[in-house]
């Protein structure tokens, strides 16, 4: 049988590079040798492209602050228009072997909003995961909010400002009440994100937000639940049931997600009525067709006492072993090896179906 040859690019310019560095490592560590052939390509924190020996690209593996890229001085550079062989080492000046398809597991901007995406399309490779617009929208949580508003899936009120002297704390509280929410309207991790309560806090959390994003989303606060479902597949898809969040601090902080490992408690299953985990996973289905989503998406919700709020979508989620994502279909039955396979049909299968329409008339 031929192998097919995997590509994973892994690394990027957000503050997940580290946790994208583990999921890159446990990835190769399970993918089934005898299938797939390897090429590794990490993208360092400059958003330069670096071919990787496949056996040996990391550092401090054991150290989830420390874990670093293993220096290279392979730079390459993505050539559109040779489908299969696009991928050109501008130390050994030739094209590199040919990729059969690519798995980016690169969170935040940069890696999950699109552009890696789009980048990727020129260069007419399969890849897993949502295309540009799934990408792009599932990022921007002004425009993902307002599609879900739209189909009448609930989520929290929210003011968007795009400078600062357009924020007026008096009716922003009339609106959302307090305490409010602010963030940087593409992001992740919880960064430049905070809980407001008085007119000092708000001002001083838009001024944090707006240093990440020209664009700031104030939102009410919804006292509930964190829950979480994992969502597979193209048109048709699968979902888990829900899993939840415990933050042990006040909110899902950066601290809670990578640094402090007793920031936060997965429990999976999450203890919920089977009806309500049934409305959960039928709004996961829904919130990843409507916004565009393919391949694969963790979808996290806020749950109260009446209403079941969808939060965000994550359309490249946390894929080490320990992840949500891989957790929620292990408790499915799903092996972490198993549903990378499955991850690289579905891109295949994407790929085949856009690649059947025509480009000319
Ligand atoms: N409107 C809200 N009400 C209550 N808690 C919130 C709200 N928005 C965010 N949070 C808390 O902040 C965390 C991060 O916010 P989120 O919107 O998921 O941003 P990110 O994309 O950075 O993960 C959430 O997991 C939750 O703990
Ligand atoms: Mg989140």
């Amino acid at each position: 049988m031929n192998k097919l040859n995997l590509c994973i690019i892994f690394g990027g310019k957000s503050a997940e590079h580290e946790v994208s560095l583990q999921s890159a490592y446990n990835i190769v560590e399970a993918v089934d040798k005898e299938k797939y052939s390897l090429t590794l390509i990490a993208m360092n924190k400059e958003g330069k492209f670096y071919l990787c020996d496949s056996l040996n690209f990391l550092e401090n593996i054991d150290n989830p602050k420390d874990i670093k890229i293993k220096n290279t001085d392979n730079q390459i550079a993505f050539v559109p228009g040779e489908r299969g062989s696009s991928i050109y080492s501008l130390r050994d000046n030739k094209m590199i072997d040919s990729i059969d398809v690519i798995f980016p597991i690169i969170h935040g901007p940069f890696g999950e909003d699109g552009s890696l995406q789009g980048l990727l399309k020129l260069i007419d490779v399969p890849f897993v995961g949502a295309g540009v617009v799934g990408s792009a929208v599932g990022m921007d949580k002004d425009i993902m909010k307002r599609l879900l508003r739209d189909n009448d899936i609930d989520i929290a009120d929210f003011i968007i400002y795009r400078d600062i002297l357009e924020a007026d704390y008096l009716s922003a509280k009339d609106k959302l009440g307090i305490p409010m929410f602010i963030k940087p309207a593409n992001l992740g991790s919880s960064v430049g994100i905070s809980k407001v309560t008085n007119q000092d806090e708000f001002l001083n959390g838009l001024e944090e937000a707006f240093r990440f994003d020209g664009k700031v989303i104030v939102e009410e606060f919804i006292d509930g639940r964190e829950i979480e479902c994992a969502v597979k597949g193209n048109l048709k898809t699968k979902v888990t049931f829900p899993g939840e969040i415990l933050p042990t601090d006040e909110f899902y902080s950066y601290e809670a997600k990578y640094i402090n490992e007793t920031g936060a408690v997965l429990k999976i299953p999450a203890e919920l009525d089977n009806n309500i985990a049934d409305n959960i996973k039928e709004i996961a289905k829904e919130t990843y067709k409507l916004l565009e989503t393919r391949g694969l998406a963790r979808i996290d919700f806020f749950v109260t006492k009446d209403r079941i709020l969808v939060n965000e979508i994550n359309t490249l989620p946390g894929f080490t072993k320990i992840s949500m994502y891989p957790k929620l279909w292990k408790n499915e039955g799903v092996e972490y090896s198993d549903l990378i396979d499955e991850l690289i049909v579905f891109a295949i299968e994407e790929f085949d179906n856009n690649d059947k329409l025509l480009s000319t008339i």
